[in-house]
């Protein structure tokens, strides 16, 4: 059903985006860089108007794109907190939220997401709104910690969990080189789906999304 050609239909009725924001999608194609795709820029877009987070968490910056997306689609003061740990990327990045990020919403963290997602949790910091879209072999590994971060109402988004599709496929069936984050991405899959304080939802939207309300503490 989700066929390329579905998704270009999809597309084809998104709105424009904001110049900016179309100029620095089109940087980050032209330089290979991962962005959220078309389609989960609407999602993500209709989430936040649903349930305006005053403080989101974002767990890989790239180049800042996709924080500069929730920062032109969230309430007028919400707050978004950014990691990275590649250095080209930090520093393109603080190229483009100096330019774009002008009453400084976006805090950008350089650092491994992992440790930095569990030192936050010891200093019990708390969101609304959590955006996994860093190394997908480490989700499973920054469980506990982003579940400590979500406040009760909170949102998890999780992207690129089908994988391309290969979150179907057999482990034999997906190349050697990926079945470790095949492997690790089922598991988080599983424990998402299967913990009483989530309520989850996975779509597939654009390459899968993972879509989990915090229920209780
Ligand atoms: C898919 S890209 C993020 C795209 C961005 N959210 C957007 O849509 O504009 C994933 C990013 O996670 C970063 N990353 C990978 N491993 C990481 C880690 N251990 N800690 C922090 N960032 C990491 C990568 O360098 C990459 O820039």
């Amino acid at each position: 059903m989700n066929t390329d050609r579905t998704e270009s239909y999809i597309e084809s009725l998104e709105s424009p985006l904001p110049a900016y924001l179309d100029e620095l999608a089109a940087a980050a194609r032209a330089a290979e860089v991962p962005i959220i795709r078309p389609a989960m820029m609407s999602f993500m877009r209709t989430l936040l108007a649903i349930h305006k987070p005053m403080a989101i968490l974002e767990i890989g910056t790239a180049i800042g794109f996709s924080a500069l997306y929730m920062r032109e689609y969230s309430p007028a003061k919400a707050s978004i907190t950014t990691i990275e740990n590649y250095p080209p990327r930090i520093a393109e990045a603080r190229k483009n939220l100096e330019k774009h990020d002008t009453d400084h919403r976006i805090t950008l963290i350089e650092g491994d997401a992992t440790e930095v997602v569990k030192a936050m949790a010891g200093e019990n910091r708390s969101f609304d709104l959590i955006f996994m879209d860093g190394p997908k072999g480490q989700y499973i590994h920054m469980y506990d910690d982003i579940k400590k971060l979500l406040k009760t109402g909170g949102i998890l988004l999780s992207d690129n969990v089908l994988q391309e599709g290969d979150i179907l496929e057999s482990r034999f069936a997906v190349t050697r080189r990926d079945r470790t984050i095949h492997a690790r991405m089922r598991e988080y899959l599983f424990r998402l789906t299967h913990d009483e304080d989530y309520v989850t939802s996975v779509l597939s939207v654009a390459d899968g999304v993972a879509l989990s309300v915090r229920e209780s503490i």
